[in-house]
């Protein structure tokens, strides 16, 4: 029996659940015996781990999150814990693995394969999109039209009172969700960690917009810049303009996967078992390009994280 289990790791996103199920069923129709890993890392320590039935991914596919659960394990750093959840596989005649997560769940499933020799494939699942070598992550279209819609709401009260409001999206390190969003909702200021701020030059061109009949502002800053409270207070005492702060926070990682996270998921799920089936060990697949592919583990690992040059191009003048 050829057993390849599938996991979801780290923080969740939409698109996970598709993926799991896209798997599932692409593995049995290969000829592989399909096993769900619960929980994560943590579940495979703690043998969390059972043959997929055919009920446990159906009516999956369309709903946010994760299924399998998630989590961020510690004792995955440890020798002892990975040699119990080596022991968790072999019970079960599991010898391919797929990761559904970020790159540290990539980094600990190719350490686990450096101890024993399991190999696995990663699917690049996070709303911050983030991964190096790849141009799409599952759930960052989920979570930009989430952003979305909330930011729409947030215009309607601000065209109402003549205020500012300063919306703080997710991403850790990474402006993307902020800058794409920034964009969508033509937003008049965009700060994030990957562009240069110029306060004095942003004051000078909103007063004059004020002037010039502008009665609200939306400004969308990326929580890793820590700049959201600081920027709402600069908003009321420089351009004298009544300002809220809205911190959006894990509502972004919910809700129903849209169309383009369901067929990314498919689409990287065929992938990973097929380069499980083709012999190889530990492969992270990649969308670049417009074309979906794969990179070796040492490749995302050595590889900065390249924002599209398009949007940051286009974002710039609103950090400034
Ligand atoms: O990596 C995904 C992410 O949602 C980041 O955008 C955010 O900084 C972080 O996870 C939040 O982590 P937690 O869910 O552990 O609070």
């Amino acid at each position: 029996m050829e057993g390849i289990a599938i996991m979801t790791s780290g923080g969740d996103a939409a698109g996970m659940n598709p993926a799991v199920k896209s798997a599932v069923d692409y593995a049995r129709k290969k000829g592989l015996t399909p096993f769900l890993i619960r929980n994560g890392l943590r579940g495979m320590i703690d043998g969390d781990i059972a043959q997929a039935k055919r009920e446990d991914v159906s009516g999956i596919l369309h709903r946010g999150g994760t299924v399998l659960r998630s989590s961020r394990s510690k004792r995955f750093f440890e020798y002892e814990h990975r040699k119990t959840a080596y022991e968790n596989l072999q019970k079960h005649g599991i010898n391919k693995l797929i990761v559904i997560g970020g790159d540290g769940s990539f980094a600990a499933l190719n350490q686990f394969y450096a101890d024993f020799g399991v190999p696995f494939a990663g699917i690049p699942a996070t709303i911050d999109n983030d991964i190096p070598g790849t141009d799409y992550c599952l759930g960052v279209d989920t979570a930009l039209n989430m952003i979305r819609d909330s930011i729409d709401s947030i215009r309607d009260t601000a065209t109402s009172f003549s205020r500012a409001f300063v919306i703080e999206t997710m991403g850790r390190h990474c402006g993307y969700l902020a800058m794409v969003s920034a964009l969508s909702s033509g937003a008049e200021i965009c700060i994030v960690p990957e562009l240069e701020y110029d306060l004095d030059a942003m004051g000078e061109r909103l007063r004059k917009d004020v002037k010039d009949g502008r009665g609200y502002i939306l400004a969308i800053v990326a929580e890793g810049t820590n700049m959201a409270e600081y920027l709402t207070r600069w908003i009321k005492v420089n351009l004298n303009m009544d300002a809220r702060l809205t911190v959006l926070g894990h509502v972004q990682r919910g809700g129903s996967p849209t169309v383009r996270d369901r067929i990314m998921a498919y689409k990287f799920a065929v992938s990973a078992v097929d380069s499980l089936i083709a012999g190889n060990t530990n492969k992270i697949m990649i969308y670049k390009d417009g074309t979906m592919g794969s990179v070796d583990i040492e490749t995302v690992n050595s590889t900065k994280v390249e924002l599209n040059k398009d949007i940051l191009q286009l974002c710039e003048h609103l950090s400034k």
